[in-house]
């Protein structure tokens, strides 16, 4: 069958209002085929068999509301931020983040174009087909070979993720990527023969870690060719097993007798950083790649037993598990992925301790105790929601040992509990007690290493963990998407994105209380500060749609008619001040809309507001967004542009829109340059520390000269005398009131003075004490360890040991400021010079100086005395 033909053979196969394409391609044209699960499973469980079950069915309301509310203001303790902007008013946007923007009209689904708020722009990073090596060719519609695209960026970008290079100043990054699947009746011209479809689609699947580039924070980033950690991985890669069914007679085959060593990944979709820095990528669908015969789990897992769309079974007989010597082969794939981006030559890992199933990614955190806890999501109708959590514990430093850690420990599966069962009817809508809402217990699969799951073994239970699952009486929920702890309050978000099937083939219940859900939801749950417990609290954040189309949306009580309209929710991601981030995939086809990117408001009266940053092209989803607020910037991997198409009659032009059909791409947004101004004619572009100097300017820190002809000048080189460092601190720290005192501190500083007020604040907050004989000398240059004594005090005069050793080569461990200035250097904020000396007694320059405060408060985020005890 030529795959051309896909379009007009699967509008067949289509339910709801799904792309027949992406039904085809995407998921096999999974949901037309009805659920996998034909368990007994209650949707619910009514069995209340947990403490906090039991607290909440009793209690009703009150206890679960309580829980939920604690739980939402912060039971864990709010991360260190990054330091509010120098001295201006708290920014308006939620929570005090700096990405301020005002919401974009949500775009007719027919509209071929990136959206992006006013004031920002967009640009591609990466798109497929671009070389990511010198000695690949650049990308030809007309001459695409497999050898090409394995050296090349692969197609249908999913889960993304970037990470700043140490010591790059925020202008290096690695980024990894997932390529999902492959469309191939958009990708190949007429002619091109079903091998090369075979080959180059295969090539086209896999991951990407690629490293970035920028001129500066404020500059949008390009790739790197042939970038130190550049790499491709295809098919053509090892992928180790680890954990209790490595090496399972369940995981044999002909080509791997140990059932330890897989080559390749598929269908990798959402994913997850971890604390030690690799990337978890989940591999999804993968039973549309398949032949089997058929079994119990083949049917549990949705894998046919007919051709398959792409007829890779037709060249590689892996594929096809009919086969002798094959029989185990699908059991090799879905599981999560690790994968290591700051080694190019490490094996990636599929940790079977996660269990097997269309994971959608995985998430992780640390426990109070040290253990991890991962969180995965089963993206099919009437699927589970998964927590695993290790045997050992997180050592902060050593990589090698948290890259063992998802090899072993305990297997769960969420059964969640309802308050107000009785009164679901599938409606939507909201029950008596003013919410959905109540608990649930994770229930053990894998548990010391032993099965829980009667008949099953470990390894059973591994690999056909769906089965194990149905067994113990999880719960059926309307396809579970990302599932990802927010950094700031330790609360665990679920999207689930949507299920026609709900109220047909399983009731609706008060986890997913809308029959046929077009639209998708998200549920808030609580682990009552303790990611390891074994109970929950749930509530629904949002019931999604388009209010003007539907009256069953629910946003925590924020007025409907004040949201941007939003469906099909997908991938979940934070910004640094805990507002939640949903990238959409269906919104075409629910509410007429193209996917977008939302930000929603968690916490205060406006929890539950929805807001709209960015809408992808046409026929696209929104995949793998990066939020960076405090860069004010956004990524987002825009998928399947233009999937509806046919090659030549295409229906999107993404990213470059020159005429040639669309390609998947990593898209960056970020507020319009504006092109600085350059105020002085003694400094400018390129001259060592102008952005900080641009910055002490801009900020009010440091002001410059009028020259008698008019023009303004800074004066770099000029030394800083004492009175000026009070001033800089103080503009520093927000120009505070000070209340001046009726007695002078010191004899030389005197009422009507330059720089008195700075003077004496700096003396109250015991930034400065003068020298012994009460004279503060305001106009002697100040000296370089006098200026490492001033930062540190005005930092809060943070508890550091006397350093043992010499931070500088002229600094004496006993010299009077030699702690100060080891904490400067600790710090980052000081780097002393190029032959390894401090100069301590030399004086400041007042470039020098501002590039030490800009360091101080933009990329060390410290603040006026947040260092203090
Ligand atoms: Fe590949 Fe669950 O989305
Ligand atoms: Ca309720
Ligand atoms: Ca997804």
């Amino acid at each position: 069958m030529a795959l051309i033909d896909l379009p007009l053979l699967m509008k067949d196969h289509v339910r709801g209002k799904r792309s027949p394409v992406t039904c085809a391609l995407k998921c096999g044209n999974q949901c037309a085929l009805g659920p996998c699960n034909h368990s007994d499973n209650p949707s619910f469980r009514d069995i209340v068999s947990s403490a906090i079950s039991r607290r909440a069915m009793l209690g009703g309301t009150t206890a679960a509301i309580a829980i939920g509310v604690a739980g939402t203001q912060g039971a864990l303790a709010a991360p260190q931020g990054a330091a509010p902007a120098l001295g201006t008013a708290p920014a308006l946007a939620p929570g005090g983040t700096p990405l301020d923007f005002t919401a974009i009209e949500s775009v007719a689904s027919d509209v071929d174009e990136f959206t992006v708020p006013e004031g920002f722009e967009w640009h591609p990073v990466i798109r497929w087909g671009d070389p990511l090596f010198s000695d690949a060719p650049a990308f030809d519609w007309d001459a695409q070979s497999a050898e090409a695209q394995k050296r090349q960026f692969g197609y249908n970008n999913d889960y993304t993720e970037i990470q700043e290079i140490p010591g790059s100043d925020g202008l290096r990054a690695v980024m990894f990527v997932n390529h999902e699947y492959t469309n191939e009746n958009i990708m190949f011209p007429a002619g091109t023969s079903e091998e090369d479809m075979i080959e180059i689609g295969m090539a086209a699947h896999g991951l990407t870690v690629v490293e970035l580039e920028r001129e500066s924070r404020k500059a949008p980033y390009t790739y790197v060719i042939d970038g130190e950690l550049n790499r491709r991985i295809t098919f053509d890669d090892d992928f180790e097993m680890t954990g209790a069914a490595a090496g399972s007679e369940l995981l044999v085959t002909q080509d791997d007798p140990t059932g330890t060593l897989v080559k390749g990944t598929l269908n990798n979709c959402a994913g997850g950083l971890t604390p030690w820095g690799t990337l978890l990528t989940g591999e999804e669908n993968f039973h549309q790649y398949f032949v089997t015969p058929g079994s119990e789990s083949d049917q549990r897992y949705g894998i046919g037993t007919e051709a398959t769309q792409r007829g890779w079974e037709t060249r590689y007989p892996r594929f096809d598990t009919r086969l002798e010597g094959y029989q185990n082969e699908a059991n090799r794939f879905g599981w999560i992925v690790e994968v290591d981006p700051w080694d190019p030559t490490s094996t990636p890992k599929k940790h079977s301790a996660l269990g097997r199933f269309k994971h959608e990614g995985a998430n992780v955190r640390v426990a109070e105790d040290g253990r991890v806890v991962a969180y995965s999501g089963d993206d099919e109708v009437f699927d589970y929601l998964y927590k695993f959590v290790s045997r050992d514990t997180y050592v902060e430093g050593d990589r090698a040992h948290n890259m063992t850690l998802l090899s072993e420990g305990d297997l769960y599966v969420a059964a969640f509990t309802a308050t107000s069962p009785e009164e679901i009817d599938g409606s939507g809508d909201l029950p008596a007690d003013g919410a959905f809402d109540g608990g649930g217990s994770w229930i053990p699969l894998v548990q010391d290493g032993e099965s829980q799951v009667e008949d099953m073994s470990v390894e059973e239970v591994l690999v056909f963990t769906r089965l194990a699952a149905d067994k113990v009486g999880a719960t059926k929920m309307d396809r579970p998407e990302d599932v990802e702890p927010s950094p700031t309050t330790g609360l665990v978000y679920v999207a689930l994105t949507k299920n026609s099937g709900r109220g047909t083939d399983a009731p609706a219940d008060e986890m997913n209380p809308r029959s046929n859900n077009r639209d998708g939801h998200v549920i808030e749950m609580d682990e009552l500060g303790d990611p390891t417990s074994p109970e929950f609290a749930w509530k629904i954040l949002l019931l999604c749609g388009d209010p003007e189309q539907i009256d069953t949306t629910y946003f925590s009580g924020f007025p409907r008619d004040q949201v941007s309209p939003i469906s099909c929710p997908d991938n979940l991601a934070f910004d640094s001040v805990g507002n939640l981030w949903i990238s959409t995939d269906g919104q075409p086809g629910s509410i007429g809309k193209n996917d977008g990117l939302f930000r929603v408001t968690l916490e205060g009266e406006s929890r539950g507001r929805v807001e709209q940053f960015l809408a992808v092209p046409r026929d696209a989803e929104t995949c793998g967004p990066v939020i960076r607020d405090q860069d004010r910037t956004a990524f987002v991997a825009v998928q399947h542009p233009g999937e509806n198409g046919e090659y030549g009659a295409h229906t999107s032009f993404f990213p470059d829109f020159d005429g040639t059909g669309p390609k998947p791409a990593v898209v960056q947004v970020l507020p319009t340059v504006q092109e600085p101004e350059h105020p002085f004619t003694d400094m400018g572009p390129g001259d060592e520390h102008y952005e900080s100097v641009l910055w002490a300017f801009e900020n009010g820190i440091a002001k410059g000269w009028t020259e008698a002809d008019g023009t303004a000048t800074f004066r770099p080189l000029q030394p800083v005398n004492r009175d000026a460092m009070a001033a800089f601190l103080y503009r520093l720290a927000g120009s505070p009131e000070v209340d001046l005192p009726r007695s002078e501190p010191f004899t030389d500083v005197r009422k009507g003075q330059a720089h008195y007020t700075e003077i004496i604040w700096a003396f109250q907050q015991g930034i400065t004490t003068g020298w012994s004989d009460r004279t503060f000398r305001p106009t002697q240059p100040i000296a370089r360890d006098a200026m490492a004594a001033f930062v540190y005090r005005y930092a809060g005069s943070p508890d550091v040991p006397r350093p043992t050793e010499r931070p500088f080569k002229d600094v004496p461990e006993s010299s009077q400021y030699a702690a100060e200035i080891a904490w400067l250097q600790e710090e980052g904020i000081t780097k002393g010079w190029w032959d390894g000396t401090y100069r301590p007694l030399s004086p400041m320059n007042r470039d020098a100086t501002a590039a030490f405060l800009h360091r101080l408060e933009e990329e060390q985020g410290i603040a006026f005395m947040s260092q203090a005890d």
